[in-house]
């Protein structure tokens, strides 16, 4: 077996066996297998697909170029979530602690956002204190004692998809279903949980563009969790406009816990919608389909367990719970409308764009956050607006240009 006859069967349609499947993800984690080889059969495989056996091949041997992580010493059924990721996208801020409230145990690694997409470990980082970098000890402790852990990841988890996904990044093979379903589905079967529900994002501001695709993605991730033994839910939500009314690191932790707390009144439907309906599925995952299921999510939002989870949560990993408000900024600047109609969309990519520009997301790996920056959406889609109203407040700690504030307006479309 050699690199360049894989390379040949992928070019010509053949699918490809599960020891040439491993042979190369072996040989290119060991460095035996260069780039450009490597490149040349990711466009191959983008171009001409994979079966789904080829999939799951491919995940299982990703998973074993590293460590895999055990949860068994925390007992009762542990539920995982993945979102495909997005703008405004505070979801697991939300559900994991309804999940630890109803007595299931979530032990979640979670990542830092690049680019337009926010990350869990940022909105938590702009928690004075709080960290992130768990022990794995002190991981499994924590969710032992509270049901709840959200960390970065220490162990050496899947290094074939650190390698492939940014060689994908500058090959243009990103976008292929059976690489985006391996490189996620390999993380998440290597954290260890029973079960996985997946929030998979279509839209302007997501991955994939259209429900189709999203649909097919999310197919494909069932497939190879089921293949695995795991319990999979697959929910699709719309990513066109940015999810509930702020975007930015502290901003997005201060909207969770409005939604935490049953202050429903200072977010948005569709932010409360989604994340009912995902912590639904984790819990009816986790309980067999309940019949109360949705009721009991709700109730811990109305009465204060979820939101005393989460501060549970924050005290056990250092952080200070009375840093959970806004800080005042130095620069606060509305945008105001320059026409009148129905907000029909809020362009999600660029919002996520002028958050960058506020300092709330990074444009490298290298890149220092502004936790206080961010934007407000005072209206959403479907408002109503008139001439010289705030559609939207830009939060930062720099001066903020008039370049960004017309963005920011051109998001709105108004008709
Ligand atoms: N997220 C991942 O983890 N991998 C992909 O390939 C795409 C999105």
């Amino acid at each position: 077996m050699n690199i360049v006859s894989i390379i040949e069967h992928k070019k010509n349609h053949q699918s490809l066996t599960k020891e040439e499947i491993q042979f190369f993800i072996q040989g290119y984690v060991a460095g035996d297998i260069p780039d450009y080889q490597i490149s040349a059969l990711l466009m191959a495989i983008r171009l001409n697909g994979m079966t789904p056996e080829e999939t799951f091949a491919l995940t299982d041997a990703m998973i074993q170029s590293g460590d895999v992580v055990d949860l068994s010493s925390i007992e009762g059924f542990k539920v995982d979530k993945h979102s495909t990721g997005g703008v405004g996208d505070k979801v697991t801020l939300v559900v994991t602690p309804i999940l630890a409230a109803l007595g299931v145990p979530v032990a979640k690694f979670s990542g830092r956002g690049l680019g337009i997409t926010g990350g869990t470990l940022d909105k938590l980082e702009s928690i004075k204190g709080l960290r992130v970098e768990l022990e794995m000890d002190e991981f499994i402790a924590n969710v032992q004692n509270a049901n709840i852990a959200v960390a970065g990841q220490t162990a050496n988890i899947v290094p074939a998809d650190k390698k492939l996904y940014a060689l994908r990044d500058v090959t243009g093979t990103v976008d292929s279903i059976p690489l985006i379903a391996a490189s996620i589905m390999s993380k998440k079967i290597a954290s260890g949980a029973d079960g996985i529900v997946l929030d998979v994002k279509y839209g302007n501001g997501a991955f994939m563009k259209t429900e189709e695709e999203a649909q097919t993605l999310g197919q494909a991730m069932q497939e190879i969790g089921e293949a695995f033994n795991r319990k999979m839910k697959i929910h699709y939500s719309d990513m066109n406009n940015p999810l509930g009314r702020f975007i930015g690191n502290k901003l997005e932790v201060v909207e969770a816990i409005d939604v935490l707390a049953g202050n429903f009144e200072k977010t948005s439907k569709d932010l409360i919608d989604t994340c009912v309906d995902v912590a639904t599925d984790m819990y009816n995952m986790a309980t067999d389909n309940k019949p109360t299921a949705r009721e009991e999510v709700l109730a811990v939002l109305e009465n204060g367990q979820a939101k005393e989870k989460l501060f549970e949560m924050i005290r056990l990993q250092g952080g200070d719970v009375t840093d959970t408000v806004m800080n005042d900024v130095a620069y606060k600047v509305a945008v105001v409308a320059d026409k009148a109609g129905v907000v029909q969309s809020i362009d999600a990519q660029q919002i996520g764009e002028v958050s960058v520009s506020l300092g709330a997301g990074r444009l490298t790996k290298e890149s220092v956050l502004d936790f206080d920056a961010g934007i407000e959406l005072v209206v959403k889609d479907g408002a109503e607006v008139a001439v010289g109203d705030t559609v939207a407040y830009l939060y930062a700690n720099k001066e903020i240009s008039a370049a960004i504030v017309e963005q920011a307006l051109r998001a709105y479309n108004v008709q």
